[in-house]
């Protein structure tokens, strides 16, 4: 009950769109029963109570209202949305770093590079001719996994794939190392990562920097020769990393055997994309690691008592770079 709430304690806002934000701000009361929890807009009666604002793509210039802000958390991993922002007022930004987001992309990426290399989509086809008809299965350790994106989630999913035996290279901005993992890394090390990737799996933030980086003439470098004897897309990054036409191009001109799409430039995808009804496309809706406030607002909680008690936020990013 707002009403009953410690008035001591930094009041939250939580400004989202296309989300329930009545979950959240359950979740909230729940493990934080004397703060005050307000939704955005129709319970923010003073903007000035407002300490932390939890903030899933809010409206741009919604933050700025709130004078007192001491940090903005964002409630997926990505903070794109909020940079976007140019109202976006300058306190620390804190991103979800949490075992929950992570269990559930590294679910994804597994799931989608085994539909792939166990040639899932043959067989539902196969079945629905009900024809029974082996093919050649090449052995996971002959199959060759590229990760774009060494953080939180690509590195656990590039473990994860070398658990399960595949060879797999990964890619970030600064070096890395990862045990089992040919990392490499900047714009001297793209090219031998893509060369040796025949799934490129993309794990990168979106930034000024790597907006529009899946592309026509990135996609031509990926190994094309291996033992799936094409090469494999899976993009649950951000949309604006790919250029839509570019890997239409490229499944035409079988530079492309496949593309797995969770995220797009455009969300959600217009109706009359052509990747919906595409045979060698996969969509899912935005949904490879959802944000559930059941397990992530302790995540959150445990940030601002840090704040409070004059520890040093954890997860901020850095706004230069963008992520
Ligand atoms: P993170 O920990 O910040 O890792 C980002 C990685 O990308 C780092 O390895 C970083 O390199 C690398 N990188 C950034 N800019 C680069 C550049 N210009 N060149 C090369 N590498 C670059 O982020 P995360 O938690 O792993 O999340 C990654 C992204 O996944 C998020 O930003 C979000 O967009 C996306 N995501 C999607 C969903 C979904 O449901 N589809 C869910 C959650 C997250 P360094 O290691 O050198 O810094
Ligand atoms: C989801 O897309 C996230 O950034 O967590």
């Amino acid at each position: 009950m707002p009403g009953s709430a410690n008035p001591h304690a930094g009041a939250v806002a939580i400004v989202v769109s296309g989300w329930d934000a009545e979950a959240w701000a359950q979740r909230f009361r729940t493990l934080a029963p004397s703060r005050p929890i307000r939704i955005w807009p129709h319970q923010i009666e003073r903007a000035d109570e407002i300490a932390y604002a939890c903030a899933w793509r809010a409206p741009h210039g919604s933050l700025a209202e709130f004078m007192n802000l001491k940090a903005i958390f964002s409630l997926g991993a990505g903070v794109d949305h909020l940079l976007a922002d140019r109202l976006l007022p300058a306190v620390p930004i804190v991103r979800i770093v949490d075992p929950d987001l992570t269990a559930r992309m590294v679910e994804y990426v597994v799931l989608h590079v085994l539909i792939i290399h166990r040639h899932q989509r043959l067989y539902d086809a196969q079945q629905r001719q009900r024809l029974w008809r082996d093919h050649d299965q090449p052995s996971a350790s002959e199959v060759s996994v590229g990760v774009m994106g060494l953080g939180h989630l690509g590195s656990a999913a590039a473990q994860a794939l070398r658990g399960l035996g595949f060879q797999v290279q990964g890619w970030s901005r600064t070096p890395k190392s990862i045990s089992g993992v040919a990392c490499h890394s900047g714009a001297d090390g793209l090219d031998a990562f893509l060369a040796a990737s025949e799934i490129l799996v993309v794990l990168l933030p979106h930034t000024p920097a790597t907006e529009g980086m899946i592309n026509l003439a990135l996609l031509r470098k990926l190994k094309h020769d291996g033992a799936l004897g094409g090469a494999h897309l899976i993009n649950s990054g951000r949309g604006l990393l790919q250029v839509d036409s570019d890997i239409l191009a490229a499944l035409d001109q079988n530079l492309l055997a496949s593309a797995t799409l969770d995220v797009f430039p455009q969300e959600p995808l217009a109706q009359e994309s052509p990747f919906w009804q595409h045979p060698r496309v996969t969509v899912t809706p935005h949904n490879a690691a959802t944000s559930d406030p059941r397990f992530l607002v302790r995540n959150v909680l445990t940030q601002i008592e840090r704040l409070e008690r004059g520890e040093p936020l954890e997860n901020t990013i850095d706004r230069a770079l963008g992520y």
